[in-house]
């Protein structure tokens, strides 16, 4: 319970519009995490794990119909439309919520409404920020206890008239009567609506259950919702990993990266250098908020408790510190389960089991033509522990950037890695990056599209102004202790389909060039696309790779970038002149070193 004012009249109301059976409020305890398990156990959503193998964890399957972000049913409602801008989608916040009001109505019969207070970012920091999510669905709660601070020190920290993000979620599946049956997982096939109002900081999420659609913490509330906060008070809310990486001599670096969603943040963030005596500990895996310090530098906080990562892939092999992360106190969303009851998901070992239940419930064995887990699998699991978690990792002030990361999945053209020439080249060369889509989104996988700084799907309000807020960062006073910006790209392909880069691991050759790049101790060469490795400076010692796929990989395709230029022209039309200047002048300034180039050649 509580005393603010705000906190009790949204959940009164709520109350009285769903019409919850029961109403609890989260304490954050243990007990409360399991009682969680124990409900989805007995309702059919969850299986538990072995107790010895793999303490307080449960395997969920969720509807085949919900099993991603569903970008088509997310909608920025601001005020007036042209706020939201061409990229996101736009219903008027009054008739979306008359209608949403309707779908509320009784939506939680049968049902507990569960008050979620959750602090972003470790409870009583400057940065952090409280939200609240008012559910029907004890896997959320479960998931937000891993994900976010949930609990009674929250409400004791927003105090009798503190202010939060409001969150509404309902699966939107009521139960009819006491005596009918509960589905395994309960969720609205028909209306599906996460619903943004800016203005007013909320969140109304109807009819799915699964990862940002439902966890609102995520996605909804430190993206959409914060990077409009973060326009109007001069920082930035990122679709950003953050790491630490310290060199054998010991000097510490932090470096963040946006890449698209199942595009490498995870993976990067934990990953083990193949470069001997260098080292990388994580701060976060998805969402980074930069702040400017009193010294003029750029602080980032990971805002998120847990990581919920893209399962499929990640093994021993290429993600060790994943699987060691996820040995307790995890939940598995659409794995396959061994007969010894453990889970299992593509790529895992290298051997494939000879037969398991698959994310379908159904037999599966080597060969019979299916996925045994579905690919956006995710395990959902604490970063405490993370066996390579930076101790620092909950510093309430963040820690110091000194490199940001743009990247995507391209299969040619974009070279192994970009150095901008300054903030705003490397604010154009974030604008301009595209990425190849991948299953964390409902729809068709591998289809090229422009994802400006990774967040297409994220940003929560007109992505021209977003990039203008980009580039004000970059001439506010603090330019020379601005991160230097690179644009990288693990995934080029030869004719074959195969990656020329052997990735995981070996980005951390890549990440000793950038970090020996601020320093100012390695060389580069200026191209028409920006500073790119000087032969010989890219540390390749004990690395088998044949000197010609390494000059693809460095290769500055002229012809391919001329061709590149008219897309993203195209791209950048869509804004208008919400466009900052800066941008169209960095593309006719590449395009103009290329032409130059090309009558030299
Ligand atoms: P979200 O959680 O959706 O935001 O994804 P993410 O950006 O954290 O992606 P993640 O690290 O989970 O990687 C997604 C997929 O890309 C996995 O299947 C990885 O195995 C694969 N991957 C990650 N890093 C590399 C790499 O360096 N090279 C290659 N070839 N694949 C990679
Ligand atoms: C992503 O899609 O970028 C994710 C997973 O990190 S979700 O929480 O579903 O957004
Ligand atoms: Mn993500």
């Amino acid at each position: 319970m509580t005393k603010n004012k705000k906190l009790a009249e949204l959940v009164n109301s709520t109350a009285q519009l769903c019409r919850p059976d029961r109403v609890h409020w989260c304490d954050g305890s243990d007990e409360e995490y399991r009682l969680m398990l124990r409900l989805m156990v007995h309702g059919g959503t969850a299986i538990l794990m072995d107790g010895k193998l793999r303490p307080n964890s449960v395997f969920v399957r969720s509807d085949p119909a919900d099993v991603a972000r569903v970008e088509d049913q997310t909608y920025i409602c601001s005020e007036r439309q042209e706020d939201s801008g061409p990229t996101n989608n736009w219903v008027d916040p009054k008739e979306i919520k008359a209608v949403l009001t309707k779908l509320f109505t009784g939506s939680m019969r049968g049902r507990t409404m569960y008050v979620i207070p959750y602090s972003m970012g470790p409870t009583g920091s400057p940065i952090a920020k409280i939200g609240v999510e008012l559910t029907d669905s004890p896997y959320v709660v479960a998931n937000m206890h891993i994900m976010t601070r949930v609990g009674t020190e929250v409400l004791d920290t927003l105090g009798d008239n503190g202010d939060f993000v409001t969150g509404l979620h309902s699966v939107g599946a009521p139960l009819p009567d006491n005596s009918s049956p509960d589905a395994p997982w309960p969720c609205n096939a028909e209306n599906k609506y996460i619903c943004h109002f800016p203005e007013t900081r909320e969140i109304w999420s109807f009819g799915s259950g699964y990862g940002g659609n439902a966890l609102l913490g995520k996605k909804c509330h430190s993206l959409r919702i914060a990077s409009v906060q973060a326009r109007d008070e001069g920082w930035l809310a990122e679709h950003m990993l953050i790491l630490k990486f310290t060199s054998p001599e010991g000097r510490v670096s932090y470096i963040t990266g946006a890449f698209p969603s199942a595009c490498g943040k995870t993976n990067l963030a934990m990953m083990i250098p193949t470069v001997p005596g260098w080292k990388v500990e994580t701060i976060g895996d998805d969402i980074a908020w930069m702040k400017f310090g009193a010294d003029g530098r750029l602080y980032a906080i990971n805002p998120e408790a847990g990581f919920f990562g893209v399962a499929p892939g990640t093994s021993m092999k290429s993600n060790a510190n994943a699987m060691l992360t996820v040995s307790e106190n995890s939940i598995f969303t659409n794995c396959a389960i061994t007969p010894e009851n453990d889970v299992w998901w593509e790529g895992m070992t290298d051997e494939e089991p000879a037969e398991l239940i698959d994310w379908l419930r159904r037999p599966w064995h080597p060969g019979c033509g299916r996925n045994a887990a579905h690919p956006n699998a995710r395990f959902t699991t604490p970063v405490r522990q993370c066996p390579v978690a930076a101790p620092e990792w909950e510093d309430p002030n963040g820690v110091p950037i000194d490199a940001i990361l743009f990247g995507g999945r391209r299969a040619g053209i974009v070279p192994l890695v970009t150095e901008a020439f300054d903030w705003q080249h490397g604010t154009f060369l974030g604008a301009s990056a595209s990425s190849e889509t991948t299953s964390a989104a409902a729809g068709k996988v591998g289809e090229l599209r422009r994802d400006p700084m990774a967040m297409l799907p994220f940003c929560g309000y007109h992505m021209g102004d977003y990039l203008r807020h980009w580039l004000n960062i970059g001439s506010n006073g603090n330019e020379k202790k601005l991160p230097k910006i690179f644009y990288v790209n693990w995934f080029r392909r030869n004719s074959a389909g195969d990656f020329l880069w052997p990735g995981f691991g070996e980005n951390s050759r890549v990440l000793k060039w950038i970090v020996e790049r601020v320093a100012g101790d390695a060389e580069a060469v200026d191209t028409p696309i920006g500073r790119l490795p000087a032969p010989g400076s890219l540390d390749l010692g004990g690395l088998d790779i044949d000197p010609k796929v390494m000059d693809e990989l460095l290769h500055v395709d002229i012809e391919g970038w001329l061709e590149e230029v008219p897309l993203i022209a195209e791209y950048f039309d869509q804004f208008g002149d919400r466009l900052p200047e800066g941008l169209r002048h960095e593309l006719s300034a590449m395009e103009e070193r290329l032409r130059l180039l090309r009558t030299e050649a």
